[in-house]
């Protein structure tokens, strides 16, 4: 348990703050980041490639946690800035982003959200399909305006981590396939497009990834295509992005890498090949979502009802669940928890973390060890920092939690939690003039 401590009236701190107190201030289900922690990850790989004299764009991903706030403390740590819609760049105008420092992703960019970033001069459009080449052209000769952008590319690679969050593989909504020639189709394509200033080549090749072998392996095929690129069109990448992916621990099963070590193998790799091609060392961009937030929050949750079936399950009910943490019910994703207010009691029981919802499948937690529990004790749920908010939905109408950044002993409210105003806010009665 990174960055906690217990105090001594045995409640869970973390980030300088006690947990029960926030819990009683501010109500419960609440999101609490420690934005030390944040600023830590982010360092983490800035740091590795200033040190190494490589130059480089740590881009956070901000579909893992999106909000003025945490882009305010990802702009002061230098990252860019990865979003994928028109309300992630949105947040960003508002948080003051700087524009050129914000890359735009997705398969499927409306006109509004291509429109927008080209209104705005944002730093990058990562170019995935033949339809987004056509609508991007169009709005830079209307516009009179270019744009940078990136060739996102499939380089075939299968990470080893859940189906649903592999990308790099070829049989992906994602980007242009390297292997059939469609990649190339796509560089021709845009190389005629003037307003648009191809710089490099991208791929992102899964979430959660332990090991630095495929991100070597990625390396290594998108440096094909550029020295194949290179000797056909004479066109030298400047930029190689090879997305985000970097795994966290959210159990003991969980044995993820350091921060800097998946830089390290990355620079090392790039210097390597870019040595024995003769090519001119590209950027190395980076697109790290859930390392730079996963392990910087948790959870807090009050325990309401319990039941206990003899001799099977103990179920613990909070007052939250797949409404506010959708990775256990969607991904059979796993959470380590404590009893915030029990911290210095011994472990009695093994019990079963239920949410809220109407839903069997609505189960945070299958199996976790707890001292006795009753109702109105808080549990503390960690590592939920990365898909955990930005996630969260508003299944048998639950008011989304609040977010709370603690730093240093202080705390303060980010984002506030949903109100039942909010909830209908866009409602309207149907007058039914037949009735
Ligand atoms: N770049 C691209 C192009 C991506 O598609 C993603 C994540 C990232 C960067 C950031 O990946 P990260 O560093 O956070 O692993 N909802 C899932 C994860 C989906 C990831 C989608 N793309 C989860 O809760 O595990």
């Amino acid at each position: 348990m990174n960055n906690t401590i217990v105090n001594e009236e045995g409640h869970l701190v973390f980030g300088g703050v006690d947990t029960v107190r926030l819990a009683e201030q501010y109500g419960t289900p609440l999101f609490v980041y420690d934005v030390a922690r944040i600023r830590k990850n982010a360092r983490a790989f800035v740091r590795t490639f200033k040190d190494r004299g490589m130059k480089a764009q740590v881009a956070y991903a901000s579909k893992a946690f999106s909000s003025i706030a945490m882009l305010e403390v990802a702009k002061q740590e230098e990252l860019s800035l990865d979003v994928v819609s028109q309300g992630e760049l949105y947040t960003a105008i508002r948080a003051g982003y700087p524009m050129d420092k914000i890359h735009l992703h997705g398969n499927n960019k409306s006109l509004e959200e291509l429109e927008m970033a080209v209104d705005h001069g944002i730093g990058c459009i990562v170019i995935d399909n033949f339809y987004e080449i056509d609508l991007l052209s169009a709005i830079l000769q209307e516009k009179k305006k270019t744009m940078n952008v990136l060739l996102r590319v499939t380089p075939g690679i299968e990470a080893h981590t859940h189906d649903y969050i592999l990308t790099g593989q070829e049989d992906s909504k994602f980007g242009f396939d390297l292997s059939s020639g469609q990649a190339e189709l796509a560089y021709e394509k845009i190389a005629k497009v003037e307003r648009m200033e191809l710089i490099g080549l991208h791929c992102h090749i899964g979430s959660q990834i332990f090991e630095t072998s495929g991100f070597v392996m990625a390396t290594n095929k998108l440096f094909e295509a550029m020295i194949k690129w290179k000797e056909t069109y004479g066109f030298t990448a400047r930029v190689l992005n090879l997305g985000g992916g970097f795994g966290i621990r959210y159990t003991d099963d969980d044995a993820p890498l350091e921060l800097d070590t998946y830089a390290h193998a990355l620079i090392d790799e790039v210097q390597k090949l870019s040595d024995s091609a003769e090519y001119p060392v590209p950027e190395i961009w980076i697109e790290p979502g859930r390392a730079i937030v996963g392990d910087a929050a948790m959870t807090l949750y009050s325990i309401g009802s319990v039941k206990e079936i003899p001799g099977v399950r103990k179920y613990i009910s909070v007052d939250g669940g797949m409404t506010d943490n959708l990775r256990p019910a969607l991904y059979q994703a796993r959470y380590e928890a404590f009893v915030a207010n029990r911290m210095n009691e011994p472990v009695k029981e093994k019990v079963s973390v239920a949410g809220k919802c109407c839903e069997s499948g609505d189960m945070l937690i299958w199996d976790v060890d707890v001292p006795s529990v009753t109702h109105h004790d808080i549990l503390a749920v960690m590592s939920t920092g990365a898909y955990g908010y930005s996630m969260s939905n508003n299944y048998n109408r639950f008011p989304k939690a609040a977010v709370v950044f603690v730093e240093d002993g202080e705390h303060q409210l980010v984002i506030e939690r949903e109100s039942y105003e909010d909830l209908t806010r866009l409602d309207r009665s149907y007058e039914n003039r037949k009735g």
